[in-house]
């Protein structure tokens, strides 16, 4: 049977992992969380003290990382050699991190080829910010997540504060702002709506709603029962 693949961009705190795993759940498929490879090199550039603004230095840096995904009881986990930085790679700082590692194209390349070599082993569910455009364009579904600034940051907070993080509201809101701004405006891959993806807004939905909004429109789309 043909692979399928099932796309899904967003801006930061759309919850797009929690509802993109909970619906790869539903239909058997993988999931794919791009964000923690980005993830991953910007918390191996804070570590080894990578100039962030050196697109060589930081692919150098991945080459030589041995990132690896593995999966734990369906959990994705991701690896660099043998230590297991799932965790870790959720700090705010690393966020901030990915997101400037995530804006040059030497990294951007390495780290495509390797998610549309995942997506041709397996049926997929592939979030991040250029999956539907660039990633995988020829996916079988395209959805674009999103909901307004307060609502992402509200969910946020509660997820940080839930791994037992000391944050504020407008820490997180300041944050999520300053990263859409970038992820929107960088040179390559930028974050936007494609053409033929479907909007999903889960502004005021609860979890619940949002991934039955989704997984509904999959299921539907990709005629899978
Ligand atoms: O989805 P996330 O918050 O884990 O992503 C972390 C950063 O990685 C985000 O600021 C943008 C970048 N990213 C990207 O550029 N392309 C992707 N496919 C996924 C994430």
């Amino acid at each position: 049977m043909k692979n399928i693949s099932v796309a899904i961009d967003g801006p930061s705190g759309a919850g797009k992992s929690t509802i993109a795993k909970a619906a790869a759940k539903e239909l058997g498929f993988t999931y794919v969380d791009t964000g923690a490879m980005y993830r991953t090199l910007g918390l191996a550039a804070i570590e080894s003290g990578t100039d962030m603004d050196d697109g060589e230095a930081l692919s150098r840096l991945l080459s030589g990382l041995g990132l690896n995904i593995k999966y734990i009881d369906g959990t994705q986990h991701v690896f660099i050699g043998e230590r297991d930085v799932s965790d870790g790679i959720r700090r705010p700082e690393v966020s901030m991190a990915a997101s400037r590692v995530s804006a040059h194209h030497q990294v951007r390349t390495a780290l495509v080829a390797f998610q549309r070599d995942m997506a041709k082993r397996q049926s997929v569910v592939m979030d991040g910010r250029d999956i539907c455009m660039h990633v995988l364009p020829d996916a079988d579904v395209k959805i674009y997540l999103t909901a307004s600034v307060d609502d992402r940051a509200r969910r946020r907070v509660e997820q940080l504060r839930e791994m037992g993080a000391e944050v504020s509201f407008d820490e997180v809101r300041a944050d999520i702002e300053k990263r859409d701004y970038d992820d929107t405006h960088r040179e390559v891959s930028p974050l936007r709506q494609a053409p033929d993806a479907h909007l999903i807004d889960t502004t005021g939905f609860t979890l619940e709603q949002g991934m039955d909004a989704v997984i509904s429109y999959i299921k539907e789309k990709a005629h899978v029962l």
